[in-house]
């Protein structure tokens, strides 16, 4: 059992923080958000992320969680600071690191006594050392401390399962006494046999943007070929399927849609098209991929157009607005983008969300927001399925006919099948079917 302080109480450290209390671990959650840290000790959990109410409440009760709004307190209690506060990007695509260093200058400020500082945000390569300088140069001299490196793989929308079982976990240490105790953090997931990898600070901090970046090029490589696949006449749901069935490919991230977004690989990418440049080092690939996905979102935007023709006075209705189900997070939605491009040619928009609602009225506090799908398709000239959500999967099509103004349907996210959608007399257009289209 260690004392453990995760400073930053966003998505990353809050199931992070109630994880590792979990796993056994006392763990304070600090946070310099009042409210944030005032309604957590209320009970009341700020994110929508499924299973983390019942792993925060159980480790409340048990007295292994703590919330705090006092860093400082916070860090001269704990022997292992966890860094996961947010690390945005800068005005040119760089990681803006100004956060994670604050956060560095408050540990120095309070280290009173051996501690493990443990970089969880996504940091570029060379950060833990520039943490190190940070807090060699502010600390009372002699102080003891090592830097690790420990990224984080969660998704949204299964962060939990994601954390309790992970496909791996890594650490950055050049020091054998923080390695140690960082085993000892994970000792459950060690003991289980999760794989371990361990390695120095800069390739654990170059492995996470290595993964983010290389799912990124998966996707807008799917989307690619989805998009040459409506033109030739063939079919990229089974075009994928077989690619997937290759080992050597794997079927995951090889879905198409209309892009990828959230608060993590778009920025990932772009930090680490940064870093390759601030290296001298061409890259092509990851600067493609971001290409191709700012494109796909664009061409969500022409299937409405092509199925509606003028959007002048026109009602489009978004069905699914977070950047993928079973969150509320719509940093960088494919939403976003469609309600912007429908609202400049003159649409009206109405939208609906089972949980990214009131997410979206904070940017589009002017569109129409509906109680359901069916309200959403009602009197609308096109219904644009944009986050496959599970109730989005089984929609009574013929009612959602019977309710549109007229039976336009885009599927951004390949839910239908669509001879059986056009059966019912509803033009359809999905992502890449273009097998289907020329069957039609
Ligand atoms: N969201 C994800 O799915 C995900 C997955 C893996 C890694 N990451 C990385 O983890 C990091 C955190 O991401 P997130 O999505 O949890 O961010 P977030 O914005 O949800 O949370 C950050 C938290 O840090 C707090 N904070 C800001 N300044 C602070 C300070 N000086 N002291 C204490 N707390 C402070 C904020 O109030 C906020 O609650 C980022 O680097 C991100 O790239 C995110």
């Amino acid at each position: 059992m260690k004392r453990i302080c995760v400073v930053g109480t966003g998505y990353v450290g809050l199931v992070s923080g109630a994880c590792l209390a979990d796993f056994g671990n006392h763990v304070i959650c600090a946070d310099i958000d009042l409210d944030k840290i005032n309604k957590l000790k209320k009970g009341i959990i700020p994110i929508y992320e499924p299973g983390l109410e019942e792993v925060v409440k159980r480790n409340v009760e048990k007295e292994r969680l703590f919330f705090s709004n006092d860093v400082a307190e916070s860090i001269r209690d704990t022997e292992v600071i966890f860094i996961a506060v947010g690390t945005p990007p800068g005005t040119n695509g760089e990681a803006d690191l100004s956060i994670v260093f604050k956060v560095a200058e408050n540990i120095a400020a309070n280290l009173n006594g051996y501690k493990v500082v443990v970089t969880k945000s996504t940091v570029p390569a060379g950060t833990g050392m520039k943490v190190k300088k940070i807090i060699e140069q502010k600390a009372p001299k002699g102080s003891e401390f090592d830097v690790v490196s420990n990224p984080e793989f969660l998704r949204e929308g299964s962060a939990v399962n994601d954390f309790m079982r992970p496909d791996r976990v890594v650490i950055g240490s050049n020091s054998e006494r923080a390695t140690e105790i960082m085993k000892t953090v994970y000792r459950p997931l060690y003991i289980n046999e999760t794989p371990m990898v361990i390695t120095n600070v800069e390739s654990s901090e170059m492995i996470k943007y290595a993964s983010n970046a290389f799912l990124a090029v998966k996707i807008s490589f799917i989307n690619e070929i989805a998009n040459i696949c409506e033109k030739i006449g063939a079919d990229v749901k089974v075009v994928a399927k077989a690619m997937g069935l290759d080992g050597r490919i794997s079927p995951k991230f090889l879905h198409a849609g209309g892009g990828y977004g959230g608060s993590c690989f778009p920025k990932d990418t772009q930090a680490l098209v940064k870093t390759a440049e601030e290296t001298g080092v061409q890259n092509l690939v990851v600067r493609a991929a971001i290409e191709a996905n700012d494109y796909q979102k664009h061409v969500m935007v022409s299937k409405i157009k092509e199925l509606v023709g003028d959007l002048k006075g026109k009602t489009i209705s978004l069905l699914g607005l977070a950047f993928k189900p079973n969150t509320d997070d719509i940093r960088e939605a494919t939403s976003l983008v469609i309600i912007e491009e429908m609202l400049k040619a003159g649409a009206n928009v109405k939208a609906y969300d089972p949980v990214a609602q009131e997410a979206t009225q904070n940017v589009f506090p002017n569109i129409t927001y509906a109680k359901n799908a069916y309200e959403a398709a009602k009197d609308s000239d096109c219904l644009v399925l944009v986050t496959e959500w599970n109730e989005f999967r089984e929609l009574d099509l013929p009612k959602i006919k019977s309710l549109l103004k007229r039976p336009n349907l885009v599927d951004c996210r390949n839910v239908y099948n669509p001879e059986e959608v056009r059966k019912l007399g509803i033009r359809y257009l999905g992502v890449g079917r273009g097998y289907s289209a020329i069957n039609s």
